[in-house]
């Protein structure tokens, strides 16, 4: 079959591998899309750890299951699926096991022609949308959602700022709060992402490379944010404490920007700000997520569509932060 081969960092192949066999418990599925996530960009660029070479990454798919390994009922041949790339969360509602673990490292992932994967992974394909706007939404949906509903517990009405609209996480983030009934901001380094992200909701936004962003947001928004969703951590961490409503959550899922330089604690501990983190999520809040897509009709943003073949193309969009939205992976 063919695939992307990750054969040292920075270097990617498409080629060809032997199909995978599927043991007892495991489906092969048959891909017709997937997905980036800026995890993807990590693995490439050497970036994560325990990444062993070669390595097909690749967190987000969805297809057809087109062969059942020993002890999986037959009737799953056939049928139009979605994968949970959060493979092991284990019992608790608080945090993973230690057992858990991504599909696309060390896992062979989805950038390729099939994939084997537990059938305990699989999920119907949401029923309105094309397989590309299914792969679009596994690992980032279920990371916004952890973060907007389990750790934030953002109710109706409450104001909520999702930082850098541009990503993948961020722009779920901001369709289920504005499904929810809150009130979303955003930032962006782009204007026109910020004018896009109105159009989904977003009660307005400010671009975060401009010097004062945060006093233009304070002042725009004077009782503050009841809730904050942050991706991209750095010294911008320390601007988002001061747009904090007394009592507020900042829930970051990520760190595109690296740790902040200091915490000043006197904010955190006066105004009663609550600091919490995040990743993916358990097998039901997927399934919560699959069901509040259907529910309200929610589409993927997709930004850009790539075929398997151009897959470096796809990378260099996400590396110069150009995308907005999911950038898929067409899979012929
Ligand atoms: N914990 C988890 O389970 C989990 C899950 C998913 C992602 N993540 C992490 O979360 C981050 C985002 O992931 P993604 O897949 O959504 O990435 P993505 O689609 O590549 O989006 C990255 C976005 O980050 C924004 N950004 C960059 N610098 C920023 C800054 N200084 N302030 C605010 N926003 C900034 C940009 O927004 P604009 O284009 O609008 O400027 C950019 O579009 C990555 O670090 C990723 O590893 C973690």
């Amino acid at each position: 079959m063919r695939a992307v081969l990750l054969v040292s960092p920075g270097r990617l192949e498409v080629a060809d591998i032997p199909a995978p066999q599927a043991a007892s418990g495991e489906v092969i599925v048959t891909l017709k899309a997937a997905a980036l996530n800026h995890r993807d960009l990590w693995i490439k660029q050497g970036k994560y750890a325990g990444v062993n070479y070669p390595l097909t990454p690749g967190s987000d798919g969805a297809g057809i299951v087109t062969e059942v390994g020993r002890g999986v009922d037959s009737s799953w041949l056939g049928r139009e699926v979605v994968i949970n790339p959060s493979f092991e969360w284990g019992p608790s509602k608080a945090a993973q096991s230690d057992r858990f673990s991504i599909l696309g490292s060390p896992r062979s992932g989805t950038l390729a022609e099939q994939v084997v994967v537990p059938v305990l992974q699989l999920a119907p394909k949401p029923a309105k949308l094309t397989f590309l706007e299914s792969a679009a939404l596994p690992l980032a949906g279920l990371t916004a959602w952890r973060a907007v509903f389990t750790r934030a517990r953002l109710t109706a009405g409450e104001r909520i700022l999702i930082t850098g609209i541009g990503g993948g996480v961020a722009l779920y983030a901001l369709s289920f709060a504005a499904a929810a009934g809150a009130d979303p901001w955003v930032t962006s380094s782009s204007d026109s992402k910020i004018a896009r992200a109105t159009k989904l909701g977003a009660s307005g936004g400010f671009n975060y490379t401009l010097a004062g962003w945060g006093e233009n947001a304070a002042m725009a928004v004077p009782s503050r944010f009841d809730v904050i969703v942050d991706g991209a951590g750095g010294a911008g961490l320390l601007a988002l404490l001061d747009l904090c409503a007394p009592g507020a959550r900042i829930v970051n899922y990520g760190a595109t920007r690296g740790n902040p330089p200091e915490l000043p604690l006197r904010k955190l501990f006066w105004r009663q700000i609550s600091l919490l983190g995040t990743t993916m999520g358990s097998p039901g809040e997927f399934e919560d997520m699959l069901r509040f897509v259907s529910e309200h009709r929610i589409k993927p943003v997709l930004s850009e569509e790539f075929p398997l073949e151009q897959i470096e193309k796809a990378f260099g969009l996400m590396e110069r932060g150009d995308q907005y939205g999911k950038i898929v992976i067409s899979i012929p």
